[in-house]
């Protein structure tokens, strides 16, 4: 029987994520496929948790965000990118960046507005800008050609993208799933056509923290006319490994923030509350730790490119976030198996015993002719994960 669904959401479906993480169960594959950790974050942030439980925190949060919590974002906006941000006005805590990218598109954005989306996106990006009635207008990135290192936006095609319908632009930095870090000359230039459009940017900088060699982030709201016009959306999970508790936040202008809240308190009102003030101690006591973990992650990155480019992959070695995306044209045509992404990872997790995400997971449909043949994997994992999986790929040359 078919399902009994809204046209809203009837085009949907379910999630290649979802459908990799069950075929990585069923078959016992090592699962790189989704971005989650194989660890737990610190035991002091565990603990934390606990005691708040047990001291009786357990009824609803403050419905814009517990002051503990929205005081350590400020002062975390403060701390790492001289930000002057008022925790009272200007910051709201929600469940998790997703709820955080929803409520703000859900206030900002009208029937038949058009927003703009970097092209490959994160995969809740879209469904939040149909449930709004919003127009999405994609923006591609191009893969690296020979000689390059790493995805590019070309300004003439960004350029080209805005125009009187453009109500927002959003803009992830680091990137999921290209690894991609946006320049400061980048964002420059999308704020520069933010001012002239009069457009809202709405960044999702989940994994702020997670960027290796000589990159840098930068936040889009500390650009040149963009602190009042821009919603910065941040993520525990990703910084702490604690992607389960699902804690997120957006910072904005006092003008800006109702955009937000006003959404975010008939979606889901509050976050839990003993997460929240572990969440504080996290964001106020632990930078040491985000420092190690990012150091860590950046070893496993090159652990995993190089054991890719040893078995016939050419993967692009990404600057930021925990994703390697990798072309698989050769090891694809040497080992007989279909060229088509989600084919390619099927086999690859039934037969191999490693699960990955087809890069079409992340684009508009239509989208063939870039992602035939690439995947991602993930490297948020224990290094003996990574050895394990590792092992196994070797039966790609056995
Ligand atoms: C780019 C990006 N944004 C948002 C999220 C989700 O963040 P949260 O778990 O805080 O909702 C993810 C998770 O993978 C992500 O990769």
């Amino acid at each position: 029987m078919s399902p009994r669904l809204a046209h809203r959401v009837a085009d949907f479906g379910t999630t290649i994520f979802s459908e990799m993480t069950a075929l990585a169960a069923r078959h016992n594959a090592i699962n790189l496929g989704q971005g989650y950790p194989d660890f737990d974050g610190p035991e002091s942030v565990k603990a934390t948790a606990i005691a708040a439980i047990t001291a009786g925190q357990n009824q609803y949060a403050a419905g814009i965000g517990q002051l503990d919590l929205r005081t350590a974002v400020a002062e975390h906006a403060r701390r790492f990118y001289g930000q002057d941000v008022d925790p009272v006005s200007m910051v709201t805590i929600t469940c998790g960046a997703t709820e955080a990218i929803f409520s703000a598109i859900q206030g900002l954005v009208d029937p038949g507005d058009e927003v703009i989306l970097i092209e490959p996106f994160y995969d809740c990006y879209v469904p939040a800008v149909h449930m709004a009635g919003g127009v999405p207008r994609y923006v591609p990135l191009h893969p690296p050609q020979p000689g390059e290192t790493g995805w590019r936006l070309d300004l003439d095609e960004l350029n080209a993208a805005f125009n009187a319908r453009t109500r927002v632009i959003l803009v992830n930095t680091p990137h999921n799933p290209s690894g991609k870090v946006f320049t400061a000359d980048e964002l420059k230039a999308i704020a520069i056509l933010c001012v002239a459009w009069d457009v809202i940017a709405i960044t999702d900088e989940v994994y702020e923290h997670l960027v290796y060699g000589s990159a840098r982030h930068v936040r889009l709201a500390t650009q040149p006319g963009m602190s009042d016009r821009t919603i910065t959306i941040g993520s525990l999970g990703k910084s702490f490994s604690f992607t389960g508790w699902k804690v997120g936040w957006a910072i904005a202008d006092p003008a800006l923030t109702p955009a937000v809240r006003r959404t975010h308190q008939y979606i889901t009102f509050a976050t839990p509350i003993p997460l929240q003030t572990a969440a504080a101690v996290a964001l106020t006591h632990c930078d040491a730790v985000v420092q190690a973990l990012a150091d860590d992650f950046e070893r496993k990155r090159d652990y995993l490119t190089d054991v890719l480019t040893e078995l016939g992959f050419k993967p692009t070695v990404p600057d930021g976030g925990y994703f390697v995306v990798t072309d698989v044209a050769d090891v694809a045509q040497r080992s007989g198996v279909d060229l088509e992404g989600a084919a390619f990872c099927r086999w690859l997790t039934t037969e191999i015993g490693v699960a990955a995400i087809p890069l079409s997971a992340f684009y508009s449909p239509g989208r063939e002719a870039i992602t035939r043949g690439r995947i991602r994997f993930a490297f948020c994992k224990q290094q003996v994960t990574l050895e394990r999986a590792a092992e196994r790929l070797q039966r790609l040359i056995a």
